[in-house]
């Protein structure tokens, strides 16, 4: 498949930044309805969760299409999720709890247990996404990414805890998920979804 690569960069880019901008127009035209610390902080989550979703259909894409392009936007994809989460955490304390007792704030309730969580892991795997990090890591580049995989899944029990009632938007994400990681381990074995193992040498 010849996709030229510097085009698709740009798609995917703005694509990526699209959520954000139709967050301003919402926010500029004051179409966020009744609660709009809750709906901008609820959509910052749901791009995040998207994000990483997306970043991870990249490696079945790129064995599907035999296009390693795929594989060139995926650190976007990885920085644009972790932006979103940021944005969404700030937002979370801007809009809903306030940036007092963080400490309670953030052991109060499992879902944000949860999502505190998967924002730890997020932290180092934006922090060691450059070139020049890869190289310094070599060999436990890929270990230490693989956090990934824990992170996701920890944003899923975040999304399904603070369900109220009608849980089929989660059940979907969650089967989304599972079938990644299913895809992942059956290809390339369950040990690779285990963070931070180092392979041995041969
Ligand atoms: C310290 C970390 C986090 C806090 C405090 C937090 C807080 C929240 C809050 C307050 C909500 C709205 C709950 C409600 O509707 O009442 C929410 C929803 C959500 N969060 Fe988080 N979150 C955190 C981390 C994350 C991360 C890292 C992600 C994704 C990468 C994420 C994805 C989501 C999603 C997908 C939703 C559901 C949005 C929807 O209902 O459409 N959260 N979070």
């Amino acid at each position: 498949m010849a996709i030229p690569l510097l085009p698709f960069r740009i798609l995917v880019f703005v694509l990526s930044c699209m959520p954000f901008a139709l967050l301003v127009l919402d926010i500029v035209t004051g179409s966020l309805g009744p609660d709009p610390g809750q709906t901008v902080t609820e959509a910052l989550g749901l791009s995040a969760l998207q994000l990483m979703i997306a970043t991870l259909f990249i490696t079945p894409l790129a064995r599907w299409t035999h296009w390693s392009g795929w594989i060139k936007v995926r650190r976007m994809l990885g920085l644009f999720a972790f932006f979103y989460a940021s944005l969404h955490l700030m937002a979370f304390l801007q809009f809903i709890l306030g940036w007092g007792d963080l400490w309670a704030t953030f052991t109060k309730r499992p879902y944000i247990i949860f999502g505190s969580l998967a924002f730890l892991l997020l932290i180092p795997l934006a922090a060691t996404s450059t070139k020049a990090m890869m190289r310094r890591l070599g060999r436990q580049w890929k270990p230490l990414h693989r956090l990934v995989y824990p992170a996701v899944a920890l944003v899923w029990l975040h999304f399904l805890f603070q369900a109220r009632s009608d849980i089929t938007e989660m059940v979907v994400y969650g089967l989304v998920v599972a079938f990644l990681l299913g895809v992942r381990g059956y290809w390339f074995g369950w040990r690779s979804l285990v963070p931070l193992r180092i392979p041995k040498r041969a």
